[in-house]
């Protein structure tokens, strides 16, 4: 089977790509380098010793979308493609929306004139918004947006839901990650963003390797054990084996639209984080208490029991091989 995958340069693109080509599909990539570089294509060629195919665009660009269709017999589409920096999502709001909505659009519309029906699409755990118990369970009515990133997310999935009515014959799968974290065993891939991190463990890596001074921790007086705020993490590696199940799944059963929680169902406070990177890597990391981050929810963490049942799919990496995957991969970055 040859898979389309839109941003399969990024972060959990390129993890899942390798994964692909490790259970011997084909692998063709779209990716503008907006978000990554295109070192990662040899990287993953190194990893898996495999060929992937690679065009360099816009998934909002229909005419090369429909070459790509004209070039290769796709047979799925997992698309990753899309601006995620909450933050400045509520800065440039218009840019997200055209980024996102737009290319979602034009890639269904290319997909529906190819007689391509299937496709695995990253949604977050930021669509449940504020729910009245921490633990987010696929039932749960999609909450109120907190950013225009999240917004995005939320109007996608309907956008694919108002589909399946017109169209039931697509095979549509909503993956709603919750924290992704770690980096390939090999060192080779992993996330490193340019700047200032936004997230917890990018900036964690830039503390631990010294190109930034300490880290913040945004608020110790939230209503939990530590004071500080809970989330369910999960190795990208994990993450990315759960889209091959949401493949196989896709391909042995009808055409509907599913919809699945990713994550441990364990929630990590920010704290329990910074003690267990530096066990795990034998350091010392510097940290400070600040403000609470405007936004932020307390608490919460997945139900993936429904992921377990229908897809067989469960986290296996553990929470100290994610910090030692993240921190190899920052050591082997920085040439240390
Ligand atoms: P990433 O930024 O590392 O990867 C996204 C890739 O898409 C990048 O390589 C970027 O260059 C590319 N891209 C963006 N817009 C594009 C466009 N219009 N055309 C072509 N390429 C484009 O992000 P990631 O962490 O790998 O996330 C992948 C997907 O998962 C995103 O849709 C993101 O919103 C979603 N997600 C991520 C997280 C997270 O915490 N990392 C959590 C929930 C959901
Ligand atoms: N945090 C700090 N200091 C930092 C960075 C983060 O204390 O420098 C804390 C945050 O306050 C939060 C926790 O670490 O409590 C995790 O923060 P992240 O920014 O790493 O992740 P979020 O939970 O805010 O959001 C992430 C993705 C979103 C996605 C969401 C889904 O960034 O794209 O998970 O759950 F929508």
């Amino acid at each position: 089977m040859k898979i389309l995958v839109t941003g399969g340069c990024g972060f959990i693109g390129s993890h899942t790509v390798c994964e692909l080509l490790d259970n011997d599909y084909e692998v063709v990539i779209i990716d503008n380098l907006s978000n990554s570089k295109i070192e990662v294509i040899d990287k993953i060629k190194r990893i898996t010793n495999k060929e992937v195919y690679f065009y360099e665009g816009n998934v909002q660009d229909k005419d090369l979308l429909q070459r790509i269709f004209k070039e290769n017999t796709i047979d799925g589409v997992i698309h990753f493609a899309g601006l995620k920096a909450v933050g400045e999502s509520v800065k440039v709001p218009l840019m997200y929306y055209c980024n996102n909505i737009d290319s979602t659009l034009t890639l269904l519309e290319v997909m529906s004139e190819c007689n391509c029906k299937n496709i695995v699409f990253s949604s977050s755990a930021t669509v449940y918004g504020v729910q009245d118990t921490p633990k987010y369970v696929e039932t749960m009515d999609r909450g109120k947006s907190s950013s225009p990133y999240g917004e995005t997310k939320a109007i996608i999935e309907k956008i694919l839901e108002d589909l399946y009515t017109s169209d039931p014959t697509f095979k549509i799968t909503i993956l709603r990650y919750f924290n992704p974290v770690g980096a390939h065993k090999s060192g080779l891939i992993g996330e490193n963003p340019n700047g200032i991190p936004n997230n917890l463990m990018p900036y964690i890596l830039k503390v631990a390797v010294h190109e930034l001074p300490e880290l913040t921790i945004f608020g110790n007086d939230y209503d939990t054990p530590d004071g500080t705020c809970i989330r369910d993490y999960i190795h990208v590696v994990d993450l990315a084996k759960g889209h091959i199940k949401a493949l196989e799944h896709a391909h042995n059963h009808e055409p509907n639209i599913y919809t699945y929680n990713l994550g441990s169902g364990h929630g990590v406070s920010v704290g329990e984080m910074v003690t267990a990177f530096e066990k795990a890597n034998n350091l010392k990391l510097n940290y400070k208490y600040g403000a609470r981050r405007e936004g932020d929810l307390p608490e919460y963490y997945a139900d993936p029991s429904k992921a377990l049942r229908e897809l067989g799919w469960k986290t296996e990496e553990s929470l100290e091989d994610m910090c030692k995957d993240s921190y190899h991969f920052i050591t082997m970055e920085k040439g240390e």
